[in-house]
């Protein structure tokens, strides 16, 4: 989709749909030169007479058809833009909500009028930008008629041409949508088609795309390495599993090939992680048959890592940014480990497997190991890790783990900015504790529910120690369950948007003042 600034009359414009934004103020009067009052002059009062009504009121994410005479364009969507200080959300489900209702309608052609602000403000104009993508995207390719048709021309009507800032934020905004898509297409993508090795695959797409360096360790490689609990849980499996590890240099330093001398002063490292389970049946703690054909998505942290690098020709990073994939499906079969097992991680810790089916933080524990060879500035990993989770927040955020203050402060701003909510859970030692064998250092699981997110998180922290990190819980938010004007149903790739937003910020704001030490006390 490629939507474009276009200076024309919103009344005398062809469309297939005609989408015009109108904010909760606007309900009384539509204030003078607005599109609205521009649209209810041109219908004699349509758009009054439907404020009037009561049923449409202008708040964000609301929406109403109306077919009126006076417009060229064959029906409008009058789409709600919240309070009168229209904000970036409110502009990106206006322009989600009119993509998706347009595709609905098999409209060809839409055409958006949301007011002039979107065309001096770059924020509000990527905002459009990521909304219009979002909203328009479905998962077809499994569709014998390749479902609703995408529609052809996407056109934002304006008042005089914008500035090339604008212009420029409405193609990052783009850019920016797309790459949550392609994190989606894969999370939808069936286990069938999508093993460990097309996974692998489709992120060195993504990097070559981007300048970035994808290396794949093999099973042999990961043999080599000591990464038995990637290989552990995928040895159940005729897909082999992998260790994919995706490379950006910061601005400006030109991407080496490795082994290459570099300039000596090393750039600090950020690194994302993300479970790539491409199935997960459970293994031989076989799950229960309800649902597990969601199972598919259970690479959705690892789509969020490749989803983020898809994005990254819109940001200039100051800091090498490292994603890492951990990749196998677990099933069962002769092969597959057993409960019983002990496997001994990269970092050596020995883990009793207690229950073949937490097999995430498996993968995790070896990828964090890996992560911490690389001696980052902060590490966040995004995992489908727990069913707890939604048992803890329900639909409406996913769990925020960490120790670390910066992380959580910047972690959680960045889900209020682009509504992929964090919320924060504990770490406390005492999770841990219950995590501690009597054959190995470590059990898989402690074979009870509650608090089944904690203790896996807590889990992860063995293997994080001493590291700036995070843990990322989106086994409650990856999937949506009822359709949004910014997501359809299914897997959503929660995630790439906060980690955008979030590593833009740090690119933003570098590192903060190390607060003064009478600060520091009296914080812990
Ligand atoms: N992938 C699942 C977690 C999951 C469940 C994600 C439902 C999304 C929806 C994970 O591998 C898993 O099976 N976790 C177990 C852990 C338990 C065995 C300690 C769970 O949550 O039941
Ligand atoms: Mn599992
Ligand atoms: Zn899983």
């Amino acid at each position: 989709m490629e939507p474009s600034f276009r200076i024309a009359d919103l009344a005398a414009h062809p469309a297939g749909l005609l989408a015009v934004g109108v904010a909760k103020a606007a309900a009384a009067a539509p204030p003078r030169d607005s599109p609205a009052a521009r649209l209810d002059a041109a219908t004699k009062g349509a758009l009054r007479a439907l404020l009037a009504s009561g049923d449409f009121t202008g708040r964000t994410g609301e929406s109403a058809l109306l077919y009126a005479p006076g417009l060229e364009a064959k029906r409008v969507l009058v789409v709600g833009l919240g309070d009168a200080a229209l904000d970036p959300t409110a502009a990106r489900l206006a322009a989600a909500a009119a993509a998706r209702r347009a595709r609905e309608l098999a409209a060809g052609r839409l055409a958006l009028a949301l007011g002039d602000r979107i065309e001096r403000e770059p924020e509000l104009a990527r905002a459009v930008g990521e909304g219009l993508v979002t909203g328009h995207h479905r998962h077809t390719a499994y569709l014998s008629d390749g479902g609703k048709p995408a529609l052809t021309a996407v056109e934002l009507l304006v008042t005089s041409k914008p500035e090339a800032a604008v212009r420029e934020a409405l193609a990052v905004g783009v850019a920016r949508g797309e790459a949550v898509c392609l994190a989606r297409d894969l999370a939808s993508t069936p286990g069938q088609d999508l093993p460990p090795a097309a996974l692998a695959e489709r992120a060195r797409e993504v990097a070559k795309r981007v300048g970035a360096r994808a290396t794949v360790m093999d099973a042999a490689a990961m043999e080599r390495l000591g990464m038995n609990c990637v290989l552990a849980v995928g040895r159940g499996s005729p897909h082999e599993p992998c260790f994919i590890e995706l490379v950006k240099e910061p601005a400006g330093v030109r991407a080496g090939r490795a082994g290459e001398k570099r300039g000596s002063a090393k750039p600090p490292t950020v690194v994302i992680v993300g479970k790539g389970v491409t199935f997960d049946t459970g293994g031989v703690s076989l799950k229960p048959r309800e649902g597990m054909s969601k199972m598919k998505y259970d690479m959705s942290g690892a789509a969020a890592v490749i989803g983020t690098f898809a994005a990254l020709d819109t940001l200039a990073l100051p800091f090498r940014l490292v994603g890492l994939v951990p990749s196998a499906e677990n099933v069962l079969g002769g092969r597959s480990f057993k409960p019983g097992d002990v496997l001994r991680a990269l970092d050596g810790t020995t883990i009793e497997i207690t229950n073949t089916d937490a097999e995430g933080r498996l993968l995790l524990a070896d990828a964090l190991g890996y992560a911490r060879r690389l001696a980052p500035e902060a590490v966040v990993d995004l995992a489908t890790l727990t069913g707890a989770m939604s048992i803890a927040l329900g639909r409406h955020a996913a769990g925020l783990f960490t120790a670390d203050e910066r992380l959580a402060a910047e972690l959680h701003r960045a889900g209020e900015t682009t509504g992929e909510r964090l919320w924060r859970m504990p770490l406390w030692p005492d999770f841990l504790a219950e995590m501690r064998g009597d054959t190995a250092d470590l059990v898989n699981s402690n074979e009870r529910r509650e608090g089944a997110s904690c203790t896996a998180a807590a889990f992860l922290s063995h293997f994080a120690k001493g590291m700036p990190w995070a843990h990322l819980d989106i086994a409650s938010t990856a999937w949506t369950y009822n359709d949004r004007p910014d997501a359809a149903r299914g897997p959503n790739a929660f995630g790439v948007r906060l980690l955008v937003e979030w590593l833009e910020s740090r690119a933003r704001d570098g590192a903060p003042e190390p607060a003064p030490k009478a600060a520091r006390r009296a914080a812990k």
